[in-house]
């Protein structure tokens, strides 16, 4: 997956602006910030750092959201998006790079520097061009307005639990179709995910993706087995600053996110979905599946001509469609 090519070169005009030393500077600082993450903390509190998430995060992020974007159904076509903690508008990019059909964006976020740079990046976009940037502190924002589509990536990551579930709320009540929520693939981006998604099926919200139920959610308590944890990776070519700026050598990086999508009106939900990658030997696929059954681990065989040719085809994070006579 690659940022589209003008949002690249915008990003990398951005970029001429500041030394390759002062940019590692600041992708350090970010990147020991958000590993000790405090909420509530402000991150990106320097020009620098709002500079070095362009150059690391971005991409990431609009990686991961353009990868839960995917797992929805084709025929949703939205006309209004809501990004909430937009930042630099990465998931507003996302959603444009999927829904011909957008016609009306907006933007929460409480960094004027973010939104700057946010607007000036989405100059190169005919449909984020008219977006409407609003300057706000979510906490302080009772409302929001009723938008199809609504997506909250990477942020509630950054805000303490019982602020986050206001926000939730509200965004729920904004929501007329589709609610997204991302956050990073960790066992914390993961919890948040978890609360957010015990949240929404209290709200009446009906799970579309990940989860092909609308139960409890399967995997263990965190804390129990932090080895096991509702994650999935989206992998974004790199740049050769983003490469020399992380001093990696691969041409990729895997995004590992974590995600819940739920809409308003009842959906028919995935049969099983895929949690690791997809382990292929001879003859045989064994694949780790969340089912309404709970977790399974199944062994599909080659002999087993209609599912195999099913089980083939699927990778981590993929629905793999199965029977639904129960
Ligand atoms: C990790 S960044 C994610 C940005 C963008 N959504 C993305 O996916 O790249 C989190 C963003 O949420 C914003 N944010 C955090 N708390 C906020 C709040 N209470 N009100 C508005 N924005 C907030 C931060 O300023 C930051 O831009």
């Amino acid at each position: 997956m690659q940022l589209p090519v003008t949002l690249r070169s915008a990003i990398e005009q951005e970029l001429s602006a500041v030394s390759f030393s002062t940019l590692t500077a600041a992708a350090n600082e970010l990147s020991d910030r958000y590993r000790q993450q405090k909420k509530s903390d402000r991150f990106m509190t320097t020009a620098e750092h709002r500079l070095a998430y362009l150059a690391v995060r971005m991409p990431a992020t609009f990686a991961a959201v353009s990868k839960a974007l995917s797992q929805l159904n084709e025929e949703f076509s939205p006309e209004s998006l809501l990004d909430l903690g937009a930042g630099t508008g990465s998931a507003s990019w996302a959603a444009t790079g999927r829904f011909d059909s957008l016609r009306r964006i907006t933007l929460v976020e409480q960094d004027r520097g973010l939104i700057e740079l946010g607007r000036r990046l989405a100059e190169q976009s005919e449909t984020l061009r008219m977006a409407n940037w609003q300057a706000a502190n979510l906490r302080t924002l009772a409302e929001f307005d009723a938008h199809d589509l609504v997506i909250c990536s990477y942020s509630f990551g950054e805000i303490e639990a019982g602020a986050a579930g206001k926000i939730l709320n509200a965004a729920w009540r904004a929501t007329k179709q589709v609610l997204l929520i991302v956050e990073p693939g960790t066992t914390k981006g993961f919890a948040t995910v978890r609360s957010a998604r015990e949240q929404l099926i209290e709200a009446g919200a009906f799970l579309v993706a990940p989860c092909p139920h609308q139960a409890a959610c399967p995997m263990p308590p965190m804390g129990e087995d932090e080895t096991d944890w509702c994650h999935f990776a989206a992998r974004f070519d790199r740049t050769s600053l983003h490469r020399r700026l992380k001093s990696g050598s691969l041409g990729y990086e895997d995004e590992k996110f974590s995600y819940v999508a739920v809409a308003k009106h009842p959906v028919t939900p995935a049969t099983a979905r895929v949690l690791r990658h997809p382990l292929r030997q001879p003859g045989v696929i064994q694949l780790q599946l969340c089912t309404p059954d709970g977790l399974q681990t199944v062994k599909i065989s080659k002999r087993d001509k209609e599912v195999w040719k099913r089980a083939r085809k699927v990778d981590w994070g993929d629905e793999l469609v199965q029977n639904r006579e129960r």
